[in-house]
């Protein structure tokens, strides 16, 4: 695995170059740091990176990981390490308590291996009660930190790492875009790549604007330049990611050069030569255009799968959450794209037990699976976030009910995505391979452009490499083939 750690250079000469190389500076002084650290105690340091939640806190978290890598840590899976952070979600309460269980059985390590360094960052951390609770119940803990000051990661961890006491580093909010810092992909062949961070949508169930601010976006040239480096390094597949992609450039003054619509920025990306495979996640129903379509019409390059959150079927419900769409408005933009682009895979996101959901409502949601269907839906269970004005609702949906119809839906869900994958039985489709299949050695897993999995038989040499598989046999929502 191709392990070296990109510093992209820069000829921008604004106040986030400048930041950049101040990190850079931290960077040295922590690997002083860390180098005494090891003479001290006779061997590498280990540091821990814990990952929850969504493709933008995947993407950070590479970013953390080059830090610690340059900064002298060996990369280590186990939180049993010198350094452990964890990069948190908070978009589901599931998602936090899953971080207090693993914080408890982190802190085990820490009394036998006491100056080893415990952080916590990313979205969970933009929440005051949150920050209460880890100061009350969780004094182990050495360096918090949030969403809009994570560019500072190598000089909160020049302070913490001097520092015995708790350290909590928070901004509200930011219009800060910091380039050029260091980043350490997890895969060679395939990258994230950050087009705008935030969101202004404010749907009522949503804590994401809360806890990742206002939309702003990065500008066009810095994007395309990030493309082109990361071609130059071996990369093949880029995903464009924003909470709402379709809102790209939408906060550039009208007279700014950089004001281009997100179809006209995929266009420009579409243009990096040596880049094969183009996704971009996520888009928004209310403002999907048709010019981003005629975009991907035009683009083989991009890849067939639209990632179309759907949340409710009801149009009441849908108004409740602040959607700004119907239920009918919905199912015409899948007709459109189904017409024109009739080999794109749509998925969704559906969340079941919204306050004042009826199972008449989930019957409507139902519906709307069966008409679009749904190549794959990721099926949430409501969870009421402090905050959002949905968690003041009064008609909070009885647990029992919720279950019988999340239960309801995923058949639903599972039945109409085995359908869609059936389609493509017998076809040949080419495959970005990604990995050693993990149960079978002697196979390889990949995915195809409408981003289904398929597993056949091959080896590591594959790895990164597009090749063209004929899809023999469906098992729901993955297929198993032979390479042609
Ligand atoms: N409860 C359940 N699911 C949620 N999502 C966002 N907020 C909540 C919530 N409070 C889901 C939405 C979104 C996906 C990323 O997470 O379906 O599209
Ligand atoms: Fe949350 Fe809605 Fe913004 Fe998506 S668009 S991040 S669901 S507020």
């Amino acid at each position: 695995m191709n392990k070296e750690i990109n510093i992209l250079n820069s000829n921008r000469n604004d106040i986030t170059d400048a930041e950049s190389l101040r990190q850079l500076e931290f960077i040295e002084k922590a690997r002083d740091y860390v180098s005494d650290k090891e003479k001290e105690l006779g061997r590498k340091l280990t540091a821990c990176v814990v990952t929850f939640g969504c493709q933008m806190n995947a993407r950070d978290s590479e970013k953390l990981l080059a830090i610690l890598r340059l900064v002298g840590y060996e990369e280590s899976e186990s939180e049993n390490a010198d350094f452990v952070i964890y990069n948190t979600c908070t978009v589901r309460d599931n998602a936090d308590q899953r971080v207090y269980g693993r914080l408890g059985a982190c802190s085990n390590f820490k009394k036998k291996n006491p100056h080893m360094k415990i952080a916590l960052c990313g979205c969970m951390m933009q929440e005051q009660t949150v920050i209460e609770k880890i100061k009350k119940s969780y004094r182990f803990v050495d360096l918090i930190f949030g969403t809009h000051n994570i560019y500072k990661f190598a000089e909160l961890l020049c302070t913490c790492l001097e520092s015995d006491r708790m350290i909590i580093d928070i901004w509200k909010e930011t219009d800060k875009i910091v380039e050029d810092l260091p980043v350490l992909r997890k895969y060679p062949f395939k990258s994230g790549v950050n087009i705008m961070f935030g969101c202004n949508n404010f749907c009522t169930y949503c804590i994401v604007p809360y806890v990742r601010g206002r939309e702003r976006s990065r500008s066009p040239r810095d994007i395309v330049r990030e493309c082109e480096k990361l071609v130059a390094d071996g990369v093949k597949e880029v995903m464009l990611l924003g909470q709402n992609v379709n809102s790209y450039g939408l906060d550039f003054k009208d007279d700014d050069p950089n004001k281009i619509s997100f179809p006209e920025l995929l266009e420009e990306v579409c243009k990096v030569e040596g880049l094969e495979r183009i996704r971009f996640m996520t888009p928004h129903p209310k403002d999907f255009s048709d010019e981003l379509l005629d975009v991907i019409e035009r683009n083989p390059k991009i890849a067939r799968h639209i990632h179309l959150p759907l949340q409710s079927g009801s149009t009441e419900i849908l108004r409740r959450m602040n959607r700004k769409y119907t239920k009918d408005s919905y199912l015409a933009l899948v007709d459109k794209i189904r017409t024109k682009l009739p080999d794109v895979a749509i998925t969704t996101d559906i969340i079941v037990g919204f306050p004042g959901e009826t199972p008449a409502d989930v019957d409507e949601t139902i519906d709307v699976v069966e008409k679009a269907s749904f190549d794959n839906a990721f099926t949430f269970i409501y969870s009421k976030r402090t905050g959002t004005p949905a968690a003041g609702f009064p008609d909070q949906v009885p647990e029992e009910e919720v279950k019988e119809n999340f239960d309801r839906l995923l058949k639903v869900v599972q039945e109409t995505a085995r359908k869609q994958s059936e389609k493509l039985t017998g076809v040949t489709e080419k495959v970005l391979v990604e990995s050693v299949n993990e149960q079978d050695s002697s196979l390889v897993t990949g995915r195809l452009s409408n981003n289904t999995l398929v597993h056949f038989p091959g080896d590591e040499s594959l790895i990164g490499e597009m090749v063209d598989v004929k899809l023999a046999n469906c098992h729901g929502f993955y297929f198993t083939g032979e390479r042609v």
